[in-house]
C-alpha cells in the first residue's frame, strides 16, 4: 500500500547516508588559520589595532608591502601616514615585525594555508630583530 510516512523515511535516511561523508567531514577538512596576536609589543598597545583597519589589511598587504619597498628602496620615501593620520616607518622589519614578531604564528600562519611562500625573508628575516636585511 501506499504510505507517505515510509517513503519519507526512507528518503530522509537515503540523503544522510548520502551526505554522511560530508557531514562527517565538516572540522576536519583544513582549518582556517588563526593568526595570533600574542605578542609583547601588541600586548602592550592600549588599542589593538594594526596600521590600518584589520579588513584593509587583509586584502592590502601584500600591495602595501610591494609599495612600500618601492617607495623606500627606490625613491628613498620612508614615512607612510595612515588614514588615521598616524605616521609609520615603511619598513618591513621596523614596522610589521615590530608587533607582528611572532612571523611563524603570524605571518605564515596564513601563507602556509594558502600555500603562498614568501622570499622576503630569504634577507629580512625577522628573527633576527630590526634591520637585519642591512
Ligand atoms: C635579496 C634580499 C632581499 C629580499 C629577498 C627582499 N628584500 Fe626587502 N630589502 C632588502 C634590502 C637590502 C633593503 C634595504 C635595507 C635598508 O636600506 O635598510 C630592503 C628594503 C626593504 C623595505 C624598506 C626598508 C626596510 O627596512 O624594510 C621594504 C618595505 C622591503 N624591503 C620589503 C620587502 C618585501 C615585502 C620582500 C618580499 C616580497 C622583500 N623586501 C624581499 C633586501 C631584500
Ligand atoms: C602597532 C602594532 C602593529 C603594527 C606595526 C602592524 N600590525 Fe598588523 N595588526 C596589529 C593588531 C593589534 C592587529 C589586530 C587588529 C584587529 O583585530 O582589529 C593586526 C592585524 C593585522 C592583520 C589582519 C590579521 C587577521 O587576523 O585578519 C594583518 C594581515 C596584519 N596585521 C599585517 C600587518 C603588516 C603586513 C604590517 C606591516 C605593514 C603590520 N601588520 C603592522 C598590530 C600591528
Ligand atoms: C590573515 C592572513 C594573513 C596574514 C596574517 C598575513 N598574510 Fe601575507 N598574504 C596573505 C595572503 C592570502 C596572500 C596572497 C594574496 C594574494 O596573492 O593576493 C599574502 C601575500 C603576502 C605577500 C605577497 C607575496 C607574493 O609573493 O605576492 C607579502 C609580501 C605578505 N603577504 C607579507 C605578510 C607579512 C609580512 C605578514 C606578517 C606581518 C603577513 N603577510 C601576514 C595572508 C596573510
Amino acid at each position: 500500500m501506499y504510505n507517505p510516512g515510509k517513503i519519507i523515511t526512507i528518503l530522509v535516511l537515503f540523503v544522510l547516508l548520502i551526505t554522511a561523508p560530508i557531514l562527517l567531514n565538516i572540522g576536519k577538512a583544513s582549518e582556517p588559520p588563526a593568526p595570533s596576536l600574542d605578542t609583547a609589543a601588541i600586548e602592550q598597545l592600549d588599542e589593538k589595532q594594526c596600521i590600518e583597519s584589520k579588513e584593509f589589511m587583509r586584502t592590502h598587504h601584500p600591495q602595501l608591502l610591494s609599495d612600500w619597498r618601492q617607495q623606500a628602496v627606490r625613491e628613498g620615501e620612508t614615512e607612510y601616514i595612515s588614514s588615521s593620520g598616524a605616521a609609520w616607518e615603511m619598513s618591513l622589519e621596523n614596522n610589521c615585525l615590530q608587533c607582528h614578531s611572532n612571523r611563524s604564528e603570524f605571518c605564515d600562519s596564513c601563507h602556509t594555508y594558502t600555500a603562498v611562500e614568501l622570499y622576503c625573508w630569504d634577507c629580512h628575516d625577522g628573527t633576527k630583530g630590526a634591520g637585519a636585511a642591512k
